[in-house]
């Protein structure tokens, strides 16, 4: 029985996770032809996805990092966000299309895109692998979504619980939360 199993079901098995971000990756690349793209990969959440997703995109890329901490350790939000880590070079002039994992109450992308906003890019845009719709509590514009998740607490792919279960190669939902 492998680690996870206990505690953590599928929820989107691994195969349908890589046809959807490759789908992504080439819509990206009719997007942005023609122009210099700056992947901007919002840790620690994003990484498995931001990496994946930019090995389908078909352009001359670069890639930041951006860390930001929005959570305490538990599965609820506390509202506050922090950049704990920016990015190593000026945002402006470039095209930036920002990578998350989830888009769940969008407090944590509407920080970061006021943030990135006063940097004064030639283009911003949001990827999100996920999106819970039901916890909302401001609108976001998602340019490029994987999937549309009911309120369920997942992990896997990046997306950890305690920081646990990163390194699932699918999105898992907890047993019992
Ligand atoms: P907000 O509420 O600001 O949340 O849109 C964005 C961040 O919250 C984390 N998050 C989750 N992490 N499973 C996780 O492992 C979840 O179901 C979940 N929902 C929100 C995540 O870090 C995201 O970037
Ligand atoms: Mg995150």
């Amino acid at each position: 029985m492998a680690f996870y199993e206990q505690d953590v079901g599928v929820h989107i098995d691994e195969k349908k996770l890589q046809a959807r971000v490759r789908e992504l990756g080439e819509q990206i690349t009719r997007d942005y032809q023609g122009k210099e793209l700056t992947l901007i990969c919002v840790l620690k959440g994003s990484a498995f996805f931001a990496m994946d997703l930019a090995r389908y995109v078909d352009l001359p890329l670069t890639i930041e990092f951006l860390g930001v901490s929005s959570y305490q350790g538990g599965t609820e939000t506390t509202g506050e966000v922090r950049i704990t880590t920016d990015v190593s070079k000026p945002m402006a002039g470039k095209h930036l299309l920002v990578i998350e994992d989830i888009i769940d109450t969008g407090l944590t992308m509407s920080f970061l895109l006021e943030n990135l906003k006063a940097r004064h890019p030639a283009s911003l845009k949001v990827c999100s692998l996920l999106e819970k719709p039901s916890r909302a509590r401001t609108q976001i514009p998602i340019d490029y979504k994987g999937f549309v998740i009911d309120d369920v607490f997942v992990v896997g792919y990046g997306l950890d619980y305690a920081e646990r279960y990163r390194n699932l190669p699918f999105i898992g939902v907890m047993k019992g939360k």
